[in-house]
């Protein structure tokens, strides 16, 4: 009953908004970076009038969640339903047939889950919250940020998320109107028909002692995991000289300038040439912009990032790369399976408590991020993973 301690206090909640989620091809991307830039510089938002909205803060951004994601493998987007309407189906319908089937863009819509509070271990939390769900055979993406832990489900699911939460003893109970940072989003149209009551923003509270799966199940999603990792040849890969950073920008230096600054270097940063090899933002309208990137990128920032990213200077990081392209859609648990693992691998090796996991989903894959002191660990826990489910199969 320890691990269900550390859930005390924390506060599930999903945001006013659905999203889309899209796949670019690498090849395609100059395509979409004109429509990429305008959904950074949130300058879309108008309201029933059409003057421009512009948020009150300015570290805030005006939706409720957007992640960009440029990885080797692909430009990975997710935003608003209304926003890939408005900005990317255009282009999308000017492209030849062939470059055209291979951009995707959801048809079914995503609601995001966020967790707040205090008290949530971050690697158990991954596995607390990513099991019920798995266990439900319910497919999702998950996002770390600098700041918050963000999941995917999608919106057709959302009962079942509920009811599959609830039975492991999180309560689900919609929070008051209009709470600050949780703004519904007008554009959206799904949003007021689907909303049963009129909070604009509802949440899971924990009980005090939610009941977490039992660790037979969470095993056995393990080597379920593992097993279709094999079948599909995914086999976890890092590129060792790629060192990350994740930071957030800061919210105290208020100066229209300096937000200026970062949007410049965010800006630098999509249009530099060749495009980065690691680089996930994620804009909320509830804290500050956070983003993983490679090192390397800092020196397009302004004075280098300096008062300007939080974080900058942290520990290095590094992506290991789970490339779920061979992988059918509806594949349930990777997230879930792959937490597990790391956590049972990790446990006692670090000579530290506990192992913070990142994880980052993109359309076509799935990140890993971990420090540098941390990868060799977790790598071998990865790859005795694999070998498990090999030897299960014989
Ligand atoms: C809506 O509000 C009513 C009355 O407060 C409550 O009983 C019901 O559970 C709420 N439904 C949802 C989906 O939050
Ligand atoms: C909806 O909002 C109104 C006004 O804010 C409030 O009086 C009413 O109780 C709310 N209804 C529900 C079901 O929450
Ligand atoms: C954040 O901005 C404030 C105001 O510009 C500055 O004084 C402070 O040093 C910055 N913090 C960091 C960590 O860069
Ligand atoms: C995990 O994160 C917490 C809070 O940020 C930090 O205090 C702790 O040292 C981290 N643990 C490891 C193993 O990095």
């Amino acid at each position: 009953m320890t691990q269900s301690m550390t859930l005390l206090n924390a506060q599930i909640g999903f945001l006013a908004t659905h999203v889309a989620l899209i796949h670019i091809p690498l090849p395609l991307y100059p395509y979409f970076a004109h429509s990429i830039s305008r959904l950074i510089l949130h300058n879309d938002k108008r309201d029933a009038e059409g003057n421009l909205v512009l948020p009150s803060r300015s570290w805030q951004y005006s939706c409720p969640f957007v992640n960009i994601c440029i990885t080797p493998t692909e430009c990975s987007v997710v935003c608003p339903r209304a926003q890939a309407e408005e900005l990317f189906h255009p282009i999308l319908n000017n492209l030849d047939a062939k470059a055209r089937s291979s951009v995707s863009i959801s048809t079914d819509d995503y609601s995001v889950i966020t967790i707040a509070g205090a008290g949530l271990e971050a690697g158990e939390r991954v596995l607390d919250l990513t099991s019920p769900l798995a266990i439900a055979g319910i497919s999702i993406y998950f996002i770390t940020s600098y700041w918050s832990d963000y999941i995917l489900v999608p919106f057709a699911a959302r009962s079942k998320v509920i009811c599959a939460l609830e039975e492991r003893g999180f309560v689900f109970e919609p929070e008051d109107e209009g709470e600050a940072g949780h703004m519904t989003n007008p554009a959206s149209p799904l949003l007021r028909s689907h909303h049963r009551n009129n909070s604009s923003h509802s949440s899971f509270d924990f009980l005090a002692s939610p009941i977490t799966p039992p660790p037979s199940t969470v095993s056995e999603l393990q080597v379920k995991t593992f097993k279709t990792l094999v079948r599909n040849n995914v086999s976890p890969t890092v590129d060792p000289e790629l060192y990350l950073v994740t930071c957030a920008a800061n919210k105290s230096s208020t100066a229209s300038l300096q937000a200026a600054a970062l949007t410049l270097g965010l800006l630098k940063c999509l249009t530099t040439s060749p495009l980065p090899r690691f680089f996930s933002l994620t804009l909320t309208d509830a804290d500050s912009a956070s983003v993983t990137l490679g090192q390397t990128l800092l020196p397009l920032f302004p004075n280098e990032g300096e008062d300007i990213l939080l974080g900058k200077d942290g520990p290095e990081q590094v992506a290991i790369t789970l490339d779920l392209q061979t992988l059918p859609q509806e594949s349930t648990g990777i997230v879930c399976g792959v937490a597990g693992r790391l956590i049972d691998g990790m446990k006692g090796r670090l000579g530290r408590e506990l192992f913070n996991m990142s994880y980052l989903s993109t359309a076509k894959a799935g990140y890993v991020i971990v420090y540098r002191d941390e990868l060799e660990d977790a790598m071998a826990a990865l790859r005795g993973g694999e070998k498990d489910s090999i030897n299960g199969r014989t």
